[in-house]
């Protein structure tokens, strides 16, 4: 193609040539000086017009929002604000915009504004910067896994099985019912309406990975997975991104260890590959932050970031976890809605208070209540505890869910009966404890919580381009 990006002009700074650019026009200074982006980085190039050389009638269709293709010879920059820009010489209007009506206005717009235009928001700095880190964050994961030796298999969206146990699945069915078993009244069983089958969307890929772990050895999915809880948080979507890892051969502390050692991994690529959309995350942070008292406010983004990949995350289990929250100030002074003891389900503001106040660094919590973890997770010997793991971040909470597998027949059958699962519809899972089983080990990052924590942004709904929230499927 004879056109160039603006992302590759910067780097090649091919002064003297002429080349063609295409992209959205971000403003029209004097009738003289045009910033285009065409998306392929953060920075937009200027354009120099010579407006007695072109029609009043063109120039007039140059407008914010408007896409154009312009020709013209690279030059050094006069200007402070960039290091090369462009004589124009041709300018061909590919789509017009109406000034008048473009909702996106050359100043800033509150990201509630901007997640009502879902469609128009990639072409703002923010939202351009936040959708690039998350293809790098996609690629280093796969970079990540890749080296390793892991195996990219990929799991059903379609599934019968509620890999959790916790009953938030979306139904799938077909619009012709007239295959689906009738009800004792003579109604259409909607339990079976995937053509006479129940099925779902897939909660996780876990109980697939397992299964292709204890052939291929180490695996990984990274889906869509769909959650039905009617939950409206800044860090719940009915619809997000999941990567899980599966290991054969793995036991919790080793399941540990890689968790970590891939966080740190994917961090750091970010930072070495997208250091300019991070510097631009950043610097907003630091605006929005002003905002706040002192003492409220958030570690700056880049710091953070680098701090994750330099220092060790604190490893604690469930017991000690629930020991300092029980001598907290916030608990001796009753600041927690959410009441304090042994067995409860860790609350966002506990998860908080942990990583935030007390440690102020990413937490491993280990060995959780085997009443308040799903039926899969290894029981220790006190036959109370299971060895699952959670990693917990500064600003988010849990980012990553995961576990040793029980591998016992016996115990998994036990634990299945326990929970009211029915145990003929897991028989696929059984029998890979009947027939060679192993230790193994595995866990789930939530994408769009990383994408979250590397991008600074406190709104789940801000980096996914499409959020999936309770009512909003619109487009
Ligand atoms: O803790 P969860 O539910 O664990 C599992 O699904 C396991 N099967 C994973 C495994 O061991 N293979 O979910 C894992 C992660 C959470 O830590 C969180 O980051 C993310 O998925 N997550 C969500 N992200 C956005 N919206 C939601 N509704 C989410 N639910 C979970
Ligand atoms: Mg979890």
């Amino acid at each position: 193609k004879n056109e160039i990006s603006i992302a590759d002009l910067y780097k090649i700074q091919p002064i003297g040539r002429e080349i063609t650019i295409s992209g959205w026009v971000r403003t029209f200074r004097s009738n003289r000086f045009i910033a285009l982006n065409d998306g392929s980085t953060a920075a937009n190039f200027q354009c120099v017009v010579d407006f007695e050389k072109f029609e009043d009638s063109l120039l007039k269709r140059i407008t914010t929002g408007s896409c154009v293709r312009v020709k013209g010879i690279v030059t050094k920059s006069l200007g402070k604000g960039q290091p090369i820009e462009l004589q124009v010489q041709t300018i061909e209007i590919l789509g017009d915009s109406d000034a008048e009506k473009y909702p996106l206005q050359p100043k800033k717009h509150s990201l509630e504004f901007l997640r009502e235009i879902a469609h128009l928001r990639p072409r703002t700095t923010t939202f351009g910067a936040i959708f690039r880190i998350r293809h790098h964050l996609a690629f280093a994961i796969h970079e990540y896994f890749n080296k390793n030796g892991f195996f990219y298999i990929h799991s059903p969206i379609i599934t019968a099985s509620d890999a959790e146990g916790a009953g938030e699945m979306f139904n799938v069915s077909v619009l012709d019912k007239r295959n689906i078993p009738l009800t004792e009244n003579g109604e259409v069983d909607y339990s079976k309406d995937f053509f006479g089958k129940e099925a779902n969307l897939t909660v996780s890929g876990q109980l697939e990975a397992e299964l292709l772990a204890m052939g291929l050895g180490k695996v990984y999915t990274f889906g869509p997975t769909f959650r039905a809880e009617n939950s409206n948080t800044a860090r719940h979507l009915a619809e997000f991104w999941m990567i899980e890892p599966e290991m054969a051969f793995y036991e919790l502390k080793d399941n540990m260890d890689l968790a970590e050692d891939f966080l740190k991994y994917i961090i750091k690529y970010a930072l070495t590959h997208a250091a300019d959309d991070l510097a631009i995350l950043d610097q907003r942070l630091a605006e929005e932050e002003k905002s706040k008292p002192a003492d409220q406010r958030s570690m700056p983004l880049l710091e953070k970031l680098k701090f994750v990949t330099e220092n060790a995350f604190q490893r604690i289990t469930y017991t000690e976890a629930i020991d300092i929250l029980l001598q907290s100030p916030y608990h001796k002074k009753k600041k927690f809605q959410f009441p304090v003891e042994w067995g409860i389900d860790l609350q966002s503001e506990h998860e908080r208070y942990l990583v935030e106040k007390h440690f102020n660094s990413p937490v491993i919590i280990t060995d959780y209540p085997a009443a308040i973890k799903a039926f899969y997770m290894r029981l220790n010997d006190d036959g109370k505890t299971v060895r699952a793991m959670d990693i917990l971040v500064p600003g988010i909470g849990e980012i990553v869910g995961g576990s040793q597998r029980e591998e016992r027949y016996d115990v998994l059958l036990s634990k299945i009966r326990q929970f009211g699962i029915s145990e003929e519809s897991l028989w696929w899972y059984l029998d890979t404890r009947r027939f060679g089983t192993c230790p193994h080990s595995g866990f789930g990052l939530g994408f769009e919580r990383l994408v979250q924590f590397v991008t600074g942004m406190s709104n789940i709904r801000d980096v996914i381009p499409f959020p999936r929230t309770p009512g909003n499927c619109e487009f």
